[in-house]
C-alpha cells in the first residue's frame, strides 16, 4: 500500500492517513456521499453497500466516538468488523508481537484496517507494512487525526454552506491535539480562515507547525488570554488538554484547566451564528450549561456527523 497519496478524486484503495491528501474537490465528493449516508442512517433501512466486507477496527489507545462510529459505520452499510481495543492486552501484542506482524496478519483477515496508535508517524508505518488492504488512520499520537477533521469540516460547512473566510477560535492544547492539527490542514485548504489559537504558553503549537501551516494561507493567531479572543468568530472549536502526552503530572496540573468554556464566556464572545464545537470527551473544558445552548453542536450533529462521513469514507476507499 502506498502512504498518503494524494486522492485526487480517487478514493478506491488508498490509505487515508493525513489531511494533506486531500483537496477541496475531493472533500466535495466525502460530503455528498455523506449526505446519501446520513438517509441511510436515519432510515434504519438495510444496506448493502459492505456486503460481504470486513473492515478491522485496531486500536492500541481508548477511544468512544471514533471506534463507535467507525464501527457503527460499518454496520449500517452491511459489513462486519473485526474489533481489537487495548491490543496491548487482548492480542499478542500482549506477548511482545510487533506491529509489522499484526498488520500483516490482520490485512489477511479484512479488507480494511482502521487503526489508533499513541505514537505519531504509526499510521503511516502500518500503511508501509500492509501490501494488501489499505489503513485509515483513526488518531496517531499527537499527530494528526483525519477523519476527525473530515467530519467537523463537514459539521461547519452544512451550518455556512462553504468553507471560506472562516474565524475559528480553536482552544486547548494546540501542541498535542492531533484533531487541531488536521483541522488547521483542512481550514488551509479553502480561501481567507483565520484560527485564533488559544493556549497556555506551554502549549502552542510547535514552532514547526506554526510555520508550516502558516505558509499553507491560513492566518494563525495566538492568544493567551480569553481577553484576546475576537467577538462572532463562526466556529469554537474547544480541545482538552491531552494528558496522556505529558512525560510529567506536575506539568500537566500546571495547564490542565486553562480555558473553560462558560455560559458567561459564550455570552461575552460568540455571536448568534458561532458554533460550539469540541472532538469529546470533555475534560475539565466545557460547563454543561451550555449543552443546551442551540449553537452547541458537541453533542449533537458533530457526533451524528462522525458516524455518516466515515460511512462515505469507508465506501469510497473500498471502491463501493
Ligand atoms: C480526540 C482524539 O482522540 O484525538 N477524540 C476523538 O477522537 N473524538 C480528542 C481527544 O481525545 O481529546
Amino acid at each position: 500500500m502506498s502512504t498518503g497519496d494524494k486522492i485526487n478524486g480517487k478514493f478506491k484503495g488508498k490509505d487515508i492517513i493525513s489531511l494533506d491528501q486531500f483537496d477541496p474537490s475531493d472533500i466535495s465528493i466525502l460530503f455528498k456521499r455523506a449526505k446519501i449516508m446520513r438517509e441511510i442512517g436515519a432510515n434504519a433501512k438495510p444496506s448493502d453497500i459492505l456486503k460481504g466486507n470486513i473492515v478491522t477496527l485496531i486500536f492500541y489507545e481508548p477511544s468512544s466516538r471514533t471506534f463507535g462510529s467507525f464501527s457503527a459505520a460499518v454496520k449500517q452499510l452491511g459489513g462486519q468488523t473485526v474489533e481489537i481495543q487495548n491490543p496491548q492486552q487482548f492480542s499478542s501484542v500482549s506477548k511482545g508481537e510487533n506491529l509489522e506482524d499484526t498488520m500483516r496478519v490482520f490485512e489477511a483477515y479484512c479488507d480494511a484496517i482502521v487503526i489508533r496508535h499513541p505514537i505519531a508517524g504509526t499510521a503511516s508505518n502500518a500503511a508501509k507494512i500492509a501490501k494488501f488492504v489499505p489503513i485509515l488512520n483513526a488518531g496517531d499520537g499527537n499527530g494528526e487525526h483525519p477523519t476527525q477533521a473530515l467530519l467537523d469540516l463537514y459539521t461547519i460547512y452544512e451550518k455556512f454552506k462553504h468553507l471560506n473566510n472562516l474565524t475559528a477560535v480553536m482552544a486547548g492544547d494546540p501542541f498535542n491535539s492531533r484533531t487541531i492539527h488536521s483541522l488547521i490542514r483542512g481550514l488551509s485548504l479553502y480561501k481567507g480562515n483565520t484560527v485564533y489559537l488559544l493556549s497556555p504558553k506551554e502549549l502552542r503549537l510547535s514552532r514547526e507547525d506554526f510555520t508550516n501551516f502558516s505558509q499553507r494561507g491560513v492566518k494563525l493567531i495566538e492568544i493567551f488570554s480569553e481577553k484576546d479572543m475576537p467577538k462572532n468568530a463562526d466556529l469554537w472549536y474547544w480541545t482538552r488538554v491531552q494528558k496522556e502526552r505529558f512525560k510529567n503530572e506536575k506539568a500537566y496540573d500546571k495547564v490542565k484547566d486553562s480555558f473553560y468554556l462558560t455560559t458567561p464566556l459564550v455570552k461575552k464572545y460568540a455571536g448568534k451564528n458561532t458554533i460550539l464545537m469540541d472532538p469529546l470527551p470533555r475534560v475539565g473544558k466545557i460547563d454543561m450549561t451550555v449543552d443546551d445552548d442551540p449553537r452547541a453542536l458537541y453533542l449533537r450533529s458533530q457526533i451524528r456527523n462522525g458516524m455518516y462521513i466515515r460511512m462515505a469514507l469507508i465506501a469510497e476507499v473500498l471502491g463501493k
